[in-house]
């Protein structure tokens, strides 16, 4: 077969017919599946059940320290939890907070805390002016939402196979207005790239005219290989870096278990300079009296320490690399010939993504809408849903069993295609 631009009309023409026959059939089935959100699967959830019986008795709601978890106190999370995420993310003890069970409920306070008066001085809004922010996209939708609520107008920055255009962000940065960005620098969400010791660099060195700018390292996928971790991504820790320039002070890391042990139930935490820390503290110390530290004491009891995670997050891949595999495997069979769409092939994370043709994007999701497959809003890792080519799709094969998971892929590759000939035929 030849590859669709290169095909007469008469052979696409026939390639069309062929693909809606294939399509009907599919979407004869009544298929209802939903590959939509990077969610767990049950199977990965079940990973972490000891977690629910690891507090069986009263004597056993003590912390290392003797701490009773069920008592206000220790706003900063469990010493033996601190400890775990320095290790983790080799930042000292007194530069970590341990949250709640959302970073994304972090980041929501802090980019808060930012626009307001008291952590950064008169805050973002102080100066009536408009806030705006860096966005490396495709990225991560909820970053973008948290933006779209408070208005902050979204700068997007186009994301490399190593990370955010650095030409981009240095002549973006010269405005004041220009108070941060949002970066998720290990197995990046959606494309799964990490970004490279000299992007890290060159992040670490940036000098934004704004005097409270803000980069939002959100680590979500640190230890979340596809691969043995020795072959995995490695990315540079941004604190030293940042270090070297005076420039600690502009970066927050946060990253959760969310993806370790259970979504709606893990722990979260925070890595920031010592002055970022105070201000942190003194804003959550308004908030609340405690984080919930039964939780942080299953998690530690369960985690125990950064060999015991690896050996965990092995199971998790085991569940995972297949899921991967099958996708590319019918990626790779459906798209090689064709030559309409490219796709990452990541090493780690929640992701695929996948480019159609430009231009079909939307049309390609609602095709699979119809034949029962719900997949991310074509559009959504761009700011305001907005892709400017409409060829990205955000592919996230870690909810459906494999099975359903490869007819899944099927339905997308036919409806990319029946799409892609759809707009070669209109020409
Ligand atoms: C990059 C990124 N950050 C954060 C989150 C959400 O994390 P949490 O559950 O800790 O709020 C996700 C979930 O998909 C994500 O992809």
């Amino acid at each position: 077969m030849a590859k669709y631009s290169e095909m007469s009309k008469e052979q696409l023409l026939a390639e069309h017919e062929s693909l809606l026959e294939q399509y009907n059939a599919l979407k004869a089935k009544g298929l209802n599946l939903d590959m939509s959100r990077g969610k767990p699967s049950a199977d990965q959830l079940n990973l972490s059940d000891d977690m629910l019986t690891n507090i069986p008795t009263l004597k056993d709601v003590f912390s290392e320290t003797g701490l009773d978890t069920r008592n206000y106190g220790v706003l900063e999370g469990l010493p033996e939890c601190r400890k775990f995420f320095s290790d983790l993310l080799e930042v000292p003890v007194e530069n970590i907070i341990i949250g709640g069970n959302a970073s994304l409920r972090v980041m929501f306070d802090y980019i808060t805390q930012c626009l307001l008066p008291n952590a950064l001085g008169a805050g973002w809004l102080a100066s009536g002016k408009p806030v705006k922010f860096l966005c490396p996209c495709p990225g991560y939708d909820r970053h973008f939402s948290i933006l779209e609520y408070y208005g902050v107008e979204m700068l997007p920055i186009d994301m490399e196979d190593d990370g955010p255009n650095m030409a981009q962000v240095t002549e973006a940065i010269q405005d004041e207005q220009v108070k941060g960005m949002f970066c998720v620098p290990k197995y990046s969400n959606p494309t799964g790239c990490t970004y490279s010791d000299e992007k890290v660099k060159a992040l670490a060195a940036m000098k934004p005219a704004a005097d409270d700018f803000r980069v939002i390292w959100d680590n979500a996928y640190l230890v979340h290989d596809l691969v043995e971790p020795e072959q995995g991504d490695k990315l540079l820790n941004i604190f030293p870096e940042a270090l070297k320039y005076g420039n600690e002070d502009l970066f927050i890391e946060v990253c959760s278990t969310s993806k370790i042990t259970f979504s709606g139930a893990g722990i979260s935490a925070i890595a920031a300079s010592e002055k970022n820390i105070a201000a942190i503290k003194a804003r959550i110390g308004k908030q609340f009296i405690s984080n919930d530290k039964i939780n942080q004491l299953r998690h530690i009891r369960f985690l125990k320490d950064i060999p015991t995670l690896m050996a965990h997050m092995a199971k998790h891949r085991e569940i995972m690399a297949p899921k991967f595999k099958a996708v590319d495997e019918k990626f790779t069979e459906g798209f090689s010939e064709c030559g309409i769409a490219v796709w990452t092939k990541p090493k780690g994370g929640y992701f695929i993504n996948l480019d159609v043709m430009e231009g079909t994007a939307k049309r390609t999701v609602a095709l699979c809408a119809e034949a029962g497959v719900v997949l991310t809003g074509a559009g959504a890792p761009f700011p305001y849903g907005k892709d400017p080519k409409d060829c990205n799709i955000r592919v996230a094969p870690s909810f459906p069993p494999v099975e359903e998971l490869k007819t899944c892929a099927d339905i997308l590759v036919i409806s990319a295609k029946l799409a892609a000939t759809e707009k070669l035929l209109a020409k």
